[in-house]
């Protein structure tokens, strides 16, 4: 039986754990091979830590076990040449590109008091810029017979959710960029579209975040609170709209925003 995304092949950041392995791994299992790229390494800007390299390796296993291909790269999608050489190799290794996922991203907690220029460069490096160098690395391997890039924003893009500015700001930033770019592209039968999650239970847990909405602002709470009753979606049902957005059955579908959020931003 036929994949949905069958022969195609995708370049993954942040594909060590959370939802871009489980993008990897749903991917997979529709008959995709991948590209895994990862920092696997803590940054000290972040209060919890990142990936490790046994994590993206677990990944390519994953993958492997759906009887697909993988090919890994340890890479910070902030240094655009590395991120570059990375894409290149994955595409020589796997003979082209179908698409990119830039899931890569960190998330800062802390009031317009605490919040400092170093967490906005940081976050704004990592989510917005990291994002733009997926896309710079993905696109010439398909001007020539198109694709699909998938720009991973958040709910918080699009709702304005406080408590983490710097990583709102640059969550709204991906949108601007995607569409910009969607419309840049579009004469190449590229695609640009943008998934916004709610919450998902992932390793990027900053305990300010929790410790703010518990104690100080605790009256922000409803602002976090989706519309259908669940606390969280789970990291599949994020992969299913990426593997929707991948899919020729997305083929005229461009400049989206795809919200996976349980109703959060209508409240
Ligand atoms: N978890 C949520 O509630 C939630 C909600 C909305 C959107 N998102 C977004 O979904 C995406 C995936 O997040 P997650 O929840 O799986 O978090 P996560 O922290 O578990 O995974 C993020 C991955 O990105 C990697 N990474 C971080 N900085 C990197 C860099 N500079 N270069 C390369 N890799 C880097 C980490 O090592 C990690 O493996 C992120 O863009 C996040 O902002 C998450």
């Amino acid at each position: 039986m036929s994949g949905r995304v069958e022969g195609k092949r995708v370049l993954i950041t942040g594909a060590a754990r959370g939802m871009g392995r489980s993008h990897a791994v749903r991917l997979a299992q529709e008959g995709a091979d991948v590209i895994l790229v990862d920092i696997c390494e803590s940054l000290p800007e972040i209060e919890y830590p990142l990936a490790t390299a046994d994590e993206l390796k677990e990944t390519a296993e994953l993958v492997e076990k759906a009887g697909r291909r993988a090919v890994t790269h340890v890479v910070d999608v902030r240094d655009e040449r590395a991120l570059t050489a990375a894409v290149d190799d994955g595409v020589g290794q796997l003979g082209g590109l179908d698409a990119a996922v830039a899931n890569a991203g960190v998330l800062t907690g802390g009031t317009w008091e605490t919040t400092t220029s170093q967490q906005w460069r940081t976050v704004v490096d990592v989510n917005l810029i990291g994002t733009w160098n997926t896309c710079r690395a993905a696109i010439p391997h398909l001007v020539d017979r198109g694709g699909s890039l998938v720009n991973i924003s958040s709910a918080a893009g699009i709702k304005g959710s406080p408590l983490h500015t710097p990583y709102t700001a640059s969550k709204a930033g991906v949108v601007g960029l995607s569409r910009a770019l969607a419309n840049e592209l579009a004469a190449m039968s590229i695609r640009v579209n943008t998934v916004h999650p709610t919450g998902v239970p992932t390793g990027m847990q900053p305990a300010s975040l929790h410790q703010l909405l518990h104690d100080t602002r605790s009256d922000l709470g409803p602002v976090f609170q989706n519309a259908l009753p669940i606390v969280m979606a789970e990291a599949v049902d994020i992969s299913n709209a990426v593997l929707f957005l991948i899919s020729d059955e997305a083929r005229y579908v461009t400049g989206l925003e795809f919200k996976v959020d349980a109703g959060v931003t209508i409240r």
